[in-house]
């Protein structure tokens, strides 16, 4: 091959292997459980961070009417606004208050201790006008590190006066920052355990679910040719899995039969094959024993001839059936007219018949048509007519039928032979079945016949039948499927 020639194989790619189903089936049920925590603490926090807010705001604008009211009320009176506020605020324990109140001028008239050093006039926001409700209070953080919330309204001095103030309110919620600090803290811990604990509690869920799904595996490494009778307990499965275990164990069951039956054909492959095989043994141990003269040998050698025949009987016959079970087996179908190939059939054994004294008669509509492969068809018929002139005494008949019922076509082969007892009836198409074992070893019968009767019916997608009474006669029947064209009886 030139070098232009050369294919060039491209390096195989790594295949990736797929996660296992326990891996997905635990970050499954982990990932869907840490989110429904983390949604559900999630959710907690914000109703309680927006709670806090809400009732500062309300706090706040509690103040902010009181000291409007004391304003309007008792304008002069400072000292006492001073003192009454700081009695009412003072029940908060955590968090301070701090009020300023300012002329129009800008010159503070009222101020609690400390508050200059936290919080300047400027860092307030513009105040809201003199008959609005205050609104959100803004955030800050001073340089010690405390938050405030801060509000500044306009207030009425007196009942009728021009004149009015700033108030200036800031309300420290430090302990509140903390207080969600803490609370946030606390849910990333939660939320890491919750974590760990979902991945390894859905790592044991998926284990323990899969657990049927090990024993099956189990079960299948341990099957051997030796041990096809090894089947899964599936009693104890969920229903999902127990399906599949029955549906296992029927595969185990079908094997097994197949198998036992393989073996109980080559047991008895070997058996018909030693009987031939030692007749001709020892027939030649015999005849080279001593000098003979030639007619000994020559009948001999006719006796070896008759054994070799039932050899290759046997094994054209066991070839047959091989080749009729393989999957690829393809028969050639062509429309016969089925009453005509009975006839064929016939003339072929009319002579047989007539030397042991039997009536050979065929019944069959004309035109009666089947999609049939014609040689498996002959083969069929021909057997049944070999058994039923084997097996019905001289004087006695033997019919050929066809005819079509419904879209199937029917052949019998009926006689009025010795018949089968009824306990040899469900054997008979079993291979090397043979109901009188005295006679098994006749050259002429290797057991094989309606075995094959049985496996050119199913080729054809059809079936075979046997009914039988002792001592009255034999009827076997093969139905086939058929054309739907109507046939002019005649
Ligand atoms: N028409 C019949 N009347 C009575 N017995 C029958 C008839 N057909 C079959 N049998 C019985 O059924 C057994 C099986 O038949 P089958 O045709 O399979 O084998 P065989 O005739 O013994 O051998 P082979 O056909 O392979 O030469 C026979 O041994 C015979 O005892
Ligand atoms: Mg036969």
């Amino acid at each position: 091959m030139s070098s232009k020639d050369a294919v060039e194989v491209a390096p195989a790619k790594p295949v990736r292997r797929p996660w296992s189903l326990a891996a997905r089936l635990t970050a499954w049920y982990a990932g869907s459980a840490f989110l429904l925590i983390l949604g559900a603490t999630g959710f907690l926090y914000w109703v309680l961070s927006t709670n806090l807010d809400r009732e500062d705001d309300q706090f706040l604008a509690d103040k902010v009417h009181l000291l409007r009211k004391l304003l309007r009320e008792r304008p002069d009176d400072i000292k006492s606004i001073e003192r009454e506020a700081e009695e009412e605020w003072a029940a908060r324990q955590y968090a301070q208050v701090f009020v300023r109140i300012l002329d129009t001028s800008g010159r503070s008239l009222l101020e609690t201790p400390g508050m200059s050093k936290e919080l300047t006039t400027e860092v307030f926001p513009q105040a809201t006008a003199i008959d609005a409700e205050p609104g959100r209070a803004r955030e800050i953080e001073t340089a010690s590190g405390r938050t405030f919330l801060l509000l500044a309204v306009q207030a009425h001095v007196g009942r009728s006066g021009p004149e009015s103030r700033l108030i200036q309110l800031a309300f420290d919620r430090s302990y509140e920052e903390e207080l969600l600090a803490g609370y946030r803290r606390n849910l990333w811990l939660v939320l890491g355990i919750a974590l760990v604990a979902c991945a390894l509690g859905g790592y044991q869920i998926a284990r323990r679910g899969l657990r049927p799904v090990a024993e099956v595996t189990d079960t299948a490494r341990q099957i051997r040719a030796t041990s096809l009778g090894a089947r899964i307990e599936a009693t104890r499965f969920p229903a999902e899995l127990s399906t599949l275990a029955a549906t296992f164990n029927e595969m185990l069951d079908r094997l097994e039969e197949s198998f036992n039956r393989l073996a109980r054909f080559s047991a008895d492959i070997a058996h018909e094959l030693r009987t031939p095989v030692n007749n001709i043994r020892g027939e030649a141990e015999v005849a080279l024993g001593k000098e003979r003269p030639p007619e000994e040998y020559r009948e001999v050698l006719g006796s070896c001839l008759e054994e070799c025949v039932r050899l290759t009987r046997l094994i054209d016959s066991l070839l047959f059936l091989a080749r009729a079970e393989s999957p690829q087996t393809q028969i050639v179908k062509e429309t016969i007219d089925v009453g005509r190939e009975l006839s064929l059939v016939r003339d072929f054994y009319e002579a047989a018949a007539s030397e042991a004294g039997l009536k050979l008669q065929v019944i069959a509509p004309d035109g009666l048509e089947a999609e049939i492969d014609r040689t498996l068809f002959q083969r069929a018929v021909g057997n049944l007519i070999a058994n039923a002139i084997a097996h019905t005494a001289a004087n006695g008949a033997i019919k050929l039928a066809a005819t079509r019922s419904g879209d199937r076509i029917q052949i019998e082969v009926s006689d009025s032979g010795c018949g089968i007892a009824p306990e040899h009836l469900p054997h008979v198409f079993d291979r090397f079945y043979r109901v009188d074992q005295a006679r098994a070893n006749s050259s002429a019968r290797v057991g094989l016949g309606l075995a094959i009767v049985k496996s050119i019916a199913t080729l054809h997608g059809g079936t075979v039948s046997i009914a039988s009474t002792p001592h009255q006669g034999t009827h076997v029947t093969i139905s086939l499927p058929g054309r739907q064209t109507a046939p002019s009886e005649s």
